[in-house]
């Protein structure tokens, strides 16, 4: 407290200086006046902003573009999930344990089986999609997949075993594997009732809306829709309601909606298409019951992304590097300084439109259609080297054809 107290002090007499420099100058020349201004508002902005700044620097100088060849850049997410299964193998009865933990399915002779009831049938058919194309090429194994948003298997407590799950901590030992909307079977919202899905037409569309979009033309504030789905959203929505100049941040409504009360006591808003973000300068993104679908797509808007929260993981979130290709947001962040990191983006639009580009040109290269494709394919070889044992095929499976 002392400490801070004499630093306030030295701080003070230090404005109070550069401000009497100032005024001594200019009585010079208007030219000489302007550039004091500018240079004491840069001290001052430096002074604030400067912890921002040097984090930026800093990652700067660590990132190592990662290598595109061969789909190899979200390679070692596969690894790192794998590890835990490495020493002893993946047995029969380690698959057994967990079999309750999603759905089963076989690969035997390059088709695909299936129990029969899967908990989310769209989901199902998401996964599916990708397992069909890429049968001729896979060898013989056997999976479970988990198809709710939770992981399953908690390094602290519960059983051990091999379970695919789109997202996780690193609390889970879950193996990642790229969700099914991908293709189909994402969370339906009023704007995409039939649920959101075809990355490969999302990522064309927004991305050339992103290109064609300039970063002078997108209106300067933070925005944010989405329903109320834990209580972290509230301090941006809040701030939005104090500073709407700065921040549009309202909540839509969910399923369980009755009141306003819902929507921390306002009226719902209209949800808006991801094509209506692009027109920000400053997008939000906020994890979901796991990670968030919104991410990617909003990354493809050319906008500033700012990501609350990193505990949550999809698999190609560890190519995207904080204060490289978004600004990474603390998850319990306070309404001031959300503030504060949105008016240093604001203050700083060099910098805020090349992190910007950078969360673009990350996505655009190396989430294609084909990523996910190979990742899969890369995931289930290596995963099938694991098994101790021959798979059969198990009678009370059903095949799953092309529909
Ligand atoms: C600034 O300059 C003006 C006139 O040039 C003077 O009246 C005023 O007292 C000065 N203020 C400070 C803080 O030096
Ligand atoms: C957007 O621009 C980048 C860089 O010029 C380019 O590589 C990319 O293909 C463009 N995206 C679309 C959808 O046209």
């Amino acid at each position: 407290m002392l400490k801070f107290s004499i630093f306030l002090l030295y701080y003070i007499v230090y404005l109070l200086l550069s401000f009497g420099e100032a005024n001594k100058s200019c009585s010079k020349t208007d030219k000489q006046c302007r550039e004091d201004k500018i240079n004491k508002y840069s001290k001052e902005s430096n002074t604030k902003y400067l912890k921002y700044l040097n984090l930026i620097e800093e990652a700067r100088e660590k990132y190592v573009p990662c290598d595109a060849n061969k789909c190899r850049c979200h390679a070692e997410v596969i690894s790192n999930d794998l590890q835990p299964f490495k020493a002893k193998g993946i047995s029969r009865k380690l698959i057994q344990d967990v079999k309750s933990k999603g759905t089963r399915y076989q690969i035997i002779r390059n088709r695909l089986y299936r129990e029969q009831s899967c908990m989310f049938p769209a989901r199902c058919a998401g996964i599916e999609h990708f397992l069909l194309d890429l049968l001729p090429k896979l060898p013989d194994t056997e999976f479970i997949v988990n198809t709710r948003d939770w992981p399953q298997i908690h390094k602290q407590y519960g059983v051990f075993g091999p379970v695919f799950s789109f997202s996780k901590t690193a609390d889970y030992y879950d193996i990642m594997y790229p969700a099914w909307s991908f293709w189909e079977g994402g969370p339906a919202i009023s704007l995409y009732p039939r649920g959101i899905g075809r990355w490969d037409n999302h990522r064309y569309k927004l991305g050339k809306l992103g290109n064609e979009t300039s970063w002078e033309d997108k209106t300067p504030k933070a925005f944010f829709r989405g329903s109320r789905t834990s209580s972290e959203r509230d301090p941006l929505v809040l701030l939005s309601r104090e500073n709407p100049d700065l921040v549009d941040a309202q909540y839509t409504k969910n399923q369980a909606w009755k009141s306003d009360a819902d929507t921390l006591h306002a009226p719902p808003a209209k949800e808006v298409s991801f094509e209506d973000h692009c027109t920000f300068k400053y997008l939000f993104n906020f994890r979901g019951v796991a990670a968030s679908f919104r991410f990617k797509h909003v990354l493809l808007c050319k906008s500033l992304v700012f990501h609350v929260g990193d505990e949550w993981l999809e698999f190609f979130y560890p190519v995207l590097k904080p204060w490289v290709h978004y600004v990474p947001v603390e998850a319990d962040a306070s309404k001031e300084e959300l503030q504060e990191l949105i008016e240093f983006a604001v203050r700083h639009d060099d910098i805020a439109r090349e992190i910007a580009e950078n969360g673009y040109n990350a996505i655009w290269n190396h989430l294609t259609m084909r990523d996910v494709v190979c990742y899969w394919s890369k995931l289930l070889k290596r995963y099938a080297k694991l098994l101790t044992y021959e798979p059969v095929l198990d009678e009370t499976l059903v095949e799953i054809k092309r529909k």
